[in-house]
């Protein structure tokens, strides 16, 4: 055998694809080819600049959240959950552009001493507080409907804000969790937004314009461990924010009544004292972020500008890859609310 003979042997399972990609570049260095591939190129890059630039825009369009402030004798904001986190953030933000807050909590001291300090920093607005126990299952909505119905003004804004893990531990298997734990986290995340929704929708139908904001989060998209039932649940909300959008639509009401639900990632609140670097935000930014985003003709979409990056990155990543971190991150802060408790008793 002479020395070209071994030689292609040894090599010979490159012969195909050499032979392939010189077939290739042949045909690409035609002017047609070229030129297929200069257009192409282009409308790819202009579709990539165009969802980058809508991205950008997205943040920094001005919002028409001052178009709900239009009642003379006082446009109302009900903020659910207010008395911590997220949602006494969403309760002092509303109250700063302009609306009067009826705040909903379930501990009166807490909720008064919110009130208060609400009152001191914003001088020219009303505060009112309502009691109910969401995590019940005998209507506690109703006692929101009843003090909606004495407001000196017109409830103009709902804010579906309650929610979160609510039991202790926060981080447990599924077959783990007590059915009342169960119950507790249906009922708060689920139940009560969905019937109170119901409740108050025929007014914020009368007091139109008016807006509906639901708090979503990440876990509905993700696999997360540990949160079975407080995922499904938000990804409860995220469906009733779409159905509701389109029914409204459906029955004249689109322009009248905007529905929204903010996907939330990693926020510091009373909640959630988890640090994840660079991607965990404060209550009032995520909440300016979200208030930025109202009349943007998105129902379901991330309210700080951060998290919605971050879903970016993540989604770059081949999915093994994800959910092995995530798996891996689920395992530590359930391993460390572990540690909390066992050296707290
Ligand atoms: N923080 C995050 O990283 C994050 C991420 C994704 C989604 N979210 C969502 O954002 C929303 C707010 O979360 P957060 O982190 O701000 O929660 P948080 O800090 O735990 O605050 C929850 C608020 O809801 C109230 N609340 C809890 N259970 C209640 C009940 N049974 N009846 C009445 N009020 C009750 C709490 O009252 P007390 O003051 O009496 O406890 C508090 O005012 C939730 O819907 C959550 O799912 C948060």
């Amino acid at each position: 055998m002479d020395n070209r003979e071994e030689l292609y042997k040894r090599f010979r399972i490159f012969a195909v694809p050499i032979y392939y990609l010189q077939r290739i570049y042949a045909l690409w260095r035609t002017e047609t080819a070229q030129l297929t591939t200069a257009v192409v190129g282009t409308i790819v890059i202009g579709l990539a600049a165009y969802r980058f630039a809508f991205f950008i825009w997205s943040f920094i369009r001005p919002s028409t959240l001052q178009r709900y402030c239009h009642v003379g004798t006082g446009s109302w904001a009900v903020v659910t959950g207010a008395t911590d986190g997220i949602g006494r953030a969403w309760a002092d933000e509303l109250s700063n552009r302009g609306f009067n807050v009826l705040l909903h909590g379930r501990n009166p001291e807490k909720l008064n001493r919110v009130k208060k300090e609400l009152a001191a920093k914003y001088p020219r607005r009303t505060l009112d507080t309502v009691v109910a126990d969401a995590s019940k299952s005998d209507h506690p909505e109703q006692a929101l409907l009843d003090k909606v119905n004495q407001l000196p003004g017109k409830l103009v804004i709902l804010v579906n804000n309650v929610g979160g893990a609510v039991v202790s531990p926060a981080y447990q298997t599924h077959a783990a969790m007590a059915p009342s734990s169960i119950d507790t986290v249906l009922n708060t995340n689920a139940r009560f937004p969905v019937q109170l929704t119901s409740l108050l929708l025929p007014i914020l139908k009368e007091n139109k314009p008016a807006l509906i904001l639901n708090c979503g989060s990440a876990t509905a998209n993700f696999g997360i461990p540990y949160l079975a039932a407080y995922s499904g649940t938000k990804a409860l909300i995220e469906g009733f924010t779409r159905s509701l959008d389109a029914e409204l639509e459906c029955e004249g009401l689109g322009k009248d009544i905007e529905v929204k639900c903010l996907t939330i990632n990693n926020t510091r609140s009373a909640g959630n004292k988890t640090e994840m670097p660079v991607f965990t935000i404060d209550a009032g930014e995520l909440v300016r972020g979200s208030l930025g985003k109202v009349g943007d003709g998105e129902v379901i979409e991330f309210g700080h500008w951060r998290h919605a990056v971050q879903a970016f990155v993540v989604g770059l990543l081949p999915g093994r890859v994800l959910r092995g971190y995530l798996l891996d991150q689920m395992r530590m802060r359930k391993a460390v609310e572990e540690e909390e408790v066992a050296k707290s008793r």
